[in-house]
């Protein structure tokens, strides 16, 4: 049984790190000119309102895409192209741009997605979306077990976002195991790995597990918005595998200064930020 709903977390610092690192990827990913295989296991329901709905609740948005809308201290210019391409978007769609968004927006007619959604409405307004277009796949199957069927892909290259709601406890195992059967298969791909900061022990173990999977080129990064608790995330990371050359420059001078702006508490004496390539 699925209770979670993206809707309710649009926008807030977890999506803007992740979104982040998966906008400088793709634009980077698609100046090569051989077709890229995407693949959203968890595609969420493709973009979201913030003024109204679920969104609305909580306002996560606001300690998340709103902070980074309103700084006014010069930002590096990988911060900036981000920052103006959600402007846009929303002025032109109303929304936030999920995933799956994003990845439509930057990849090109040659470049196929595919986009995993298990929960029934999220996935019906995922295929309403994005349908009608022919390079895109909406499935409406598990993405733990699903993307092996797409691995390798005919030409080699390969964007995987990986971004589970980590709803229950098994979605860590499957999630390790998803992914050393990918690397089996494929492991020259990008893997862009998202994970929430939590107090309970496999939230805490993943970073650790997920890098001894893969000895090749990768990278961690974490953000902790706010004083570890019990209860709820307190921050999130992303581990990547094969990271995109670009990120190597992006990751130093956009992480310090994204982490300030999303940390609730600014006074903090020491970092809330690292990061590291291996
Ligand atoms: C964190 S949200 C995705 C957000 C989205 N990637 C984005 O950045 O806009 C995780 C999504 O995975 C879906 N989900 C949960 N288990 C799944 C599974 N086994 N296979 C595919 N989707 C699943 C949930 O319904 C939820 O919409």
């Amino acid at each position: 049984m699925l209770g979670y709903r993206h809707a309710f977390h649009a926008g807030n610092h977890g999506d803007i790190l992740k979104h982040f690192i998966l906008f400088h990827s793709l634009e980077y990913l698609r100046q090569k000119d051989v077709p890229l295989l995407y693949v959203d296991t968890h595609a969420g329901a493709g973009s979201y309102q913030l003024e109204s709905g679920y969104a609305a609740q909580n306002k996560e948005w606001l300690d998340g895409f709103q902070r980074l809308r309103q700084t006014l201290s010069p930002l590096p210019e990988s911060l900036i192209q981000f920052r103006d391409f959600l402007e846009s978007w929303i002025a032109h769609t109303g929304s936030y741009p999920g995933s799956p968004a994003i990845a439509d927006h930057l990849l090109r007619e040659t470049d196929r997605r595919i986009f995993f959604e298990m929960h029934p409405s999220d996935f019906l307004f995922l295929k309403e979306a994005f349908e009608h277009k022919k390079q895109v796949s909406v499935l409406n199957t598990d993405g733990f077990s699903g993307l092996k069927a797409f691995l390798p892909p005919p030409s080699r290259r390969a964007c995987i976002f990986i971004d589970p709601s980590y709803e229950l406890a098994s979605d860590y195992e499957k999630l390790l195991e998803m992914i050393k059967d990918a690397l089996r298969r494929f492991a020259t791909g990008t893997y862009l790995i998202w994970y929430p900061l939590l107090s309970r022990p496999e939230a805490k173990e993943l970073p650790e597990k997920l890098l001894s999977l893969y000895s090749g080129n990768r990278c961690s990064i974490e953000i902790q918005v706010t004083e570890a608790h019990e209860r709820g995330m307190f921050g999130s990371g992303v581990v990547i595998f094969n990271p995109p050359w670009v990120l190597h420059r992006i990751i130093p001078e956009a992480i310090p200064i994204l982490a300030d702006i999303l940390s609730v508490k600014r006074d903090k004496p020491e970092p809330n930020f690292r990061f590291q390539f291996f």
